[in-house]
């Protein structure tokens, strides 16, 4: 019986275990979730979201408050197009956040960060270019540029002392987005160093629309595989969305996967940033209690849990203090939806905005919820103590569970709890 740990991920002449740990925005995979994967010889990756954010929380500076603070005069004011952020503020913060991690690495394996695109930041071009210069600088090992797709990011960087030797890859849940993305990159004459193909039951946000559940990872893989091969391309592939175990992850290898990308079973460990009470929500969800809904202001449908308190939550837009999800003219889809809210109810206390959702705060606040579609899979991996609470897990413990189980297994956590 085959197990993960039969095959390497191949980077060139350096071989890793075939396990990446994803990106969770905003700071859900934490650096030391990350360290857990580069220890054991796997990938692990942080996340470029909201990093002056998570630099405020984890390293004691104050950007958050300096930018809300700058912009105070224009909190009332629905027109955010004067809130910039301060590029030099923002590579620092990214500077801060990566080489901390990168400090602290230990083993054979890589630390990424994967940058979501779609934070468009009131300045996508600059705010990017700065975010992935960046991270580069720093020492990052690698960039997985996630959601949204940006075609021309190679070009941003390509200029960069390390554009060749960090490992560059994209995240894609079609044939068509790596093919315009390859077309759109090929003057830089780089190819990406992998390939993440993500399918619909994935965590965050979906590649696909709401007819998400007619797609199958299995097949987008192979129609990817064969057309790389047609092409003669020797590009890894990793297969991401709903690989809840290691025999799952056995099964994508053989059908061409290099490696798999795995998340939702790592929200409940104690390395993942979510606050404990909430992993406890991920623990107890139920089937029915997962949805795809389209409230994120991106415009891209995301999983999350019914009972996530940013579904309904009608606060007013917090863009002075963060603002990630401004267009390049300083629009949001939640600042539309609140507006129009205030309009028809113009004497209401507590707004209610059911459509999309001020994700900024939320995501900052861990009240937006997002899970794989097998989070209610979640409780079947850990034992329930005495105060009726699911035991957290060890982020090596799921790490080596995929590495090492066969037939479908998971192995429970044994002993005592921590
Ligand atoms: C809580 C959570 C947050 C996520 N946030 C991001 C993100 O910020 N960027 C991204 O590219 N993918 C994100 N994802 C997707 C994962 O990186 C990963 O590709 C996917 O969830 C793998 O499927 P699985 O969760 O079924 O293992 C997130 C997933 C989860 C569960």
């Amino acid at each position: 019986m085959k197990r993960l740990d039969d095959f390497r991920l191949k980077f060139g002449a350096r071989e890793y275990v075939p396990i990446m740990i994803g990106g969770m925005g905003v700071d859900i995979s934490t650096a030391d979730l990350s360290l857990v994967a580069a220890r054991l010889g796997g990938i692990g990756h942080i996340s470029d979201a909201m990093v002056p954010t998570v630099s405020d929380r984890r390293y004691d500076t104050k950007y958050v408050r300096d930018k809300q603070k700058l912009y105070k005069f224009n909190v009332a004011n629905m027109d955010k197009s004067a809130v910039q952020f301060d590029l030099a503020v923002l590579a620092e913060a990214t500077e801060t956040h990566v080489r901390r991690t990168m400090e602290r690495k230990q083993g054979d394996g890589l630390i990424f960060i994967n940058c979501m695109e779609k934070l468009t930041m009131n300045g996508p071009k600059d705010t990017l270019r700065v975010r992935l210069r960046s991270a580069l600088d720093a020492g990052i090992d690698g960039i997985t540029l996630a959601a949204g797709l940006h075609l021309g990011s190679f070009a941003l960087i390509e200029d960069h002392p390390r554009f060749r030797d960090a490992k560059l890859g994209i995240i894609v849940s079609s044939l068509r987005a790596l093919q315009l993305f390859l077309r759109k990159s090929a003057r830089t004459n780089r190819l990406p160093d992998y390939v993440v193909v993500e399918g619909p039951l994935a965590g965050g946000h979906l590649g696909f629309g709401m007819d998400w559940a007619q797609y199958d990872l299995a097949t987008i893989v192979a129609e990817i595989r064969d057309w790389l091969r047609e092409q003669e391309l020797d590009i890894p592939l990793i297969a991401a969305g709903g690989v809840f175990t290691g025999s799952d992850a056995v099964a994508h290898i053989d059908n061409g996967a290099a490696a798999v990308q795995v998340a939702t079973r790592f929200t409940v460990t104690r390395e993942c940033g979510l606050p404990d009470d909430v992993k406890q929500h991920y623990f107890t969800a139920e089937e029915e209690e997962i949805e795809v809904n389209q409230i994120s202001p991106t415009g891209y449908p995301m999983r999350m849990l019914k009972s996530s308190p940013s579904i309904g939550s009608g606060i007013r837009p917090n863009c002075e203090a963060y603002g990630y999800l401004l267009d390049a003219n300083g629009g949001c889809a939640y600042i539309d939806a609140y507006n129009r809210e205030v309009a028809l109810h113009p004497d209401e206390k507590k707004l209610k905005v059911m459509d999309k959702t001020c994700l900024c705060t939320h995501m900052r606040n861990f009240d937006c919820w997002t899970c794989g579609q097998y989070t209610y899979r979640l409780k079947d991996t850990s034992v329930r103590e005495p105060d009726g609470n699911y035991r957290l897990l060890d982020a090596e413990h799921v790490f080596r569970d995929y590495q090492f189980s066969t037939d479908g297994r998971i192995a429970l956590p044994t002993g005592e709890s921590a």
